[in-house]
């Protein structure tokens, strides 16, 4: 622990960060009942909003894990905005945690608020997504998901689905634009089905991660082709609603149209064994003890690796053992 909080500062502090929404089991609340341990590490982690099932289990994962670990966490929920996500890390700076965790909205746009961390002496963790800087120096590693092989596992099944097929057109509802997510996944497919002229990209439209929209496009690219082969969805929550679109339409997911979806939701395993879905590429965000981890081991003072990558595989209609597989808990 690198800082002691004194029960005057922390007041003065809990004061300056009463304009913040704090949720879960926060500093303030065990100071009031007198419980605060000074050993514990104090983490602020800022979410980047609420937008889907992953999310949800990505945020319960981050809770449950910091009890388990004794972690003091500050949460907040920046509900899709960059502007409150750079907002809840200057309260953290301000509160002067001894660790910030947060996964990026976007890429672009947070060298000046981390510059303010690091003046602070505060380490940053990067989590579930990334950001673009041209200074390293800004955050001390990133942990989560390799976004690129993701979308090389989407781009393999699609190979391996249409090993026959002379002609092979797709239509991708891609996620937030500029998001980690959306430009990696986006890439790791091309690069596999790159060079084999079969393939056609129709269109890439962005749902945002959101269900809504995920309808929404799917109804509008079926408006403008009636010759779509293959739909590639960067989130579960946006196929569920793309599937929607597909049957209103009267067309059979799965069978008229080819959908290979990412995150491995219960709902998405479901409908593969369903046959609605071909295919599931896994992007767990049950991430939170590796952030626990390293979490710890910065407000020690101790390294961590630059890149912390979480276990995935892939789900598809070739699979022999999904009737066995464990509740996926998201
Ligand atoms: O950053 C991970 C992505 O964000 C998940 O695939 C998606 O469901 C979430 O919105």
């Amino acid at each position: 622990m690198k800082k002691s909080h004194c029960l005057v500062c922390q007041l003065a502090l809990v004061c300056l960060a009463c304009a913040v929404l704090l949720t879960g089991c926060t500093p303030a609340e065990q100071d009031k009942a007198g419980v605060t341990d000074e050993s514990q590490i104090l983490l602020g982690f800022s979410q980047l909003g609420s937008e889907s099932a992953w999310r949800l289990g990505n945020t319960k994962s981050v809770q449950d894990a910091a009890k388990r670990a004794g972690v003091q966490l500050m949460y907040e929920n920046a509900e899709q905005k960059q502007e409150k996500q750079i907002k809840a890390i200057r309260s953290f700076i301000a509160y002067q945690v001894d660790v910030i965790a947060f996964s990026p909205i976007v890429e672009d746009g947070w060298d000046n608020v981390l510059q303010e961390a690091k003046k602070a002496g505060i380490p940053v963790l990067t989590t579930d997504r990334r950001i673009n800087t041209a200074d390293d120096s800004l955050f001390v590693g990133f942990v989560g998901s390799d976004f690129y092989e993701e979308g090389r596992r989407a781009g393999r099944f699609v190979l391996q689905k249409m090993v026959d097929a002379q002609h092979v057109n797709i239509v991708e509802i891609s996620g937030t634009i500029d998001s980690t997510p959306m430009r990696q996944r986006a890439a790791g497919f091309r690069e596999v089905l790159a060079g084999d002229d079969r393939f056609i990209i129709l269109e890439s439209v962005s749902g945002d991660f959101l269900r809504s929209k995920g309808k929404e496009c799917m109804q509008e690219l079926l408006s403008r082709y009636d010759d779509i082969d293959i739909l590639y969805s960067h989130n579960d929550a946006m196929t569920l609603g793309a599937i929607e679109a597909i049957e209103e339409a009267g067309l059979t997911p799965g069978k008229d149209i080819v959908i290979v979806t990412v995150d491995g939701e219960q709902a998405a395993i479901d409908l593969l064994k369903a046959g609605k879905i071909n295919c599931v590429v896994e992007c767990t965000p049950l991430i939170g003890d590796m952030i626990m981890e390293l979490a710890k081991k910065l407000a020690a003072g101790e390294s961590i690796p630059r890149n912390t990558y979480s276990e995935e595989r892939s789900f598809t209609e070739f699979d022999t053992d999904l009737d066995s597989l464990p509740p996926r808990g998201y």
